[in-house]
């Protein structure tokens, strides 16, 4: 079912707007997801360009490389975590005017009860972007102590109730595992109580967040990325990003965001690139409404200066 599962752009135009593709340019979609972004790029940079996806998730990289292709567009799919992009790009001779991130995970994924992103649908704890390794939700859930697992609530899902979540989930794990999206939504309803009527989200999105930065270590990957975007900025040399590249960064929580942000700034006050967004562009209220997910969206762009000392 997840395969003809499509993914609506976020900030499409604003996307486009920033990162200026241009014909027979080299374009990095780190994020490939569904291919919104990478068929769009595609058609501006034309067949003389190439489209460059990078996706954890096989399933998505395909769809995307189909859909590119089917448009006319030329693309490259390397099933690797951005967090490995610049090696990537270097071992492959490869080197690319542009750069998108569109950070999180796809409709698709979510939708798709059987990867267990979901509290809306019942099915197995899995939460990995990359299905072929590393440790699911439900194994995570299975292993870290009360203190590890409140800290994790609370730091990358920002819940208030983390210590009362936490206490609550590993008494039930002393009974039975916790194997389901369900019953892992029932608990954290439960550690919630009477609060859970008056809270405006369901009580079990932070913590699903939560599960998701950490199954798929998404904030090492971030800081991964933006160090190699650092050393290249750094670098008086063309490495595996053109002179005067542009950067678009789409993020959709404050904990990515502000890296993304310091990062910039930083950067910027070095002189080692031009800030085109001094503020995060947001969606319209229009595009929100078609996309309610966009109504957390925040674009960031930066230009690598061709010359480090050109004045701004
Ligand atoms: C928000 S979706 C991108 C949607 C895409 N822009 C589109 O228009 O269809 C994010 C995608 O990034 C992938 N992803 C998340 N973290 C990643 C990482 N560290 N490395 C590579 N891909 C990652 C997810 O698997 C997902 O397919």
């Amino acid at each position: 079912m997840a395969d003809t599962i499509g993914h609506t752009p976020v900030l499409l135009g604003e996307t486009l707007r920033w990162l200026d593709p241009q014909p027979g340019q080299t374009i990095i979609d780190a994020t490939a997801g569904r291919g919104g972004h990478s068929v769009a790029i595609a058609e501006r940079v034309g067949p003389a360009g190439l489209v460059i996806g990078f996706d954890l998730d096989a399933g998505n990289l395909e769809y995307a490389g189909a859909r590119v292709r089917e448009a006319g567009g030329r693309f490259e799919g390397v099933h690797a975590s951005f967090a490995q992009l610049a090696s990537s790009m270097v071992a492959r001779g490869w080197r690319a005017d542009g750069l998108l991130a569109d950070l999180g995970i796809s409709s698709s994924q979510l939708d798709d009860p059987a990867r267990g992103f979901s509290f809306m649908s019942d099915g197995p704890l899995d939460m990995r972007l990359d299905t072929s390794k590393g440790r699911t939700a439900a194994e995570l859930l299975a292993v870290l102590s009360e203190r590890e697992l409140a800290d994790l609530i609370f730091e990358y899902g920002e819940d208030p109730f983390a210590r009362k979540i936490a206490r609550k989930l590993t008494h039930a794990r002393a009974v039975r595992p916790i194997g389901t999206t369900a019953l892992l939504a029932q608990l954290v309803k439960d550690a919630y109580g009477s609060r859970a009527r008056a809270s405006r989200l369901h009580p079990a999105t932070r913590t699903f967040m939560a599960l998701r930065i950490a199954v798929n270590d998404e904030l090492a990957a971030l800081d991964a990325l933006l160090d190699m975007i650092r050393r290249q900025a750094a670098s008086d040399e063309a490495g595996w990003l053109s002179p005067s590249a542009r950067i678009v960064m789409i993020s959709f929580h404050s904990l990515e965001d502000r890296r993304v942000k310091q990062t910039f700034a930083e950067l910027h006050r070095a002189e080692r690139v031009r800030r085109l967004t001094t503020k995060p562009v947001t969606a319209s209220e229009s595009e929100v409404r078609h996309n309610p997910r966009a109504r957390s969206a925040k674009l960031r762009a930066i230009e690598m200066r061709a010359s480090r000392m050109d004045p701004e």
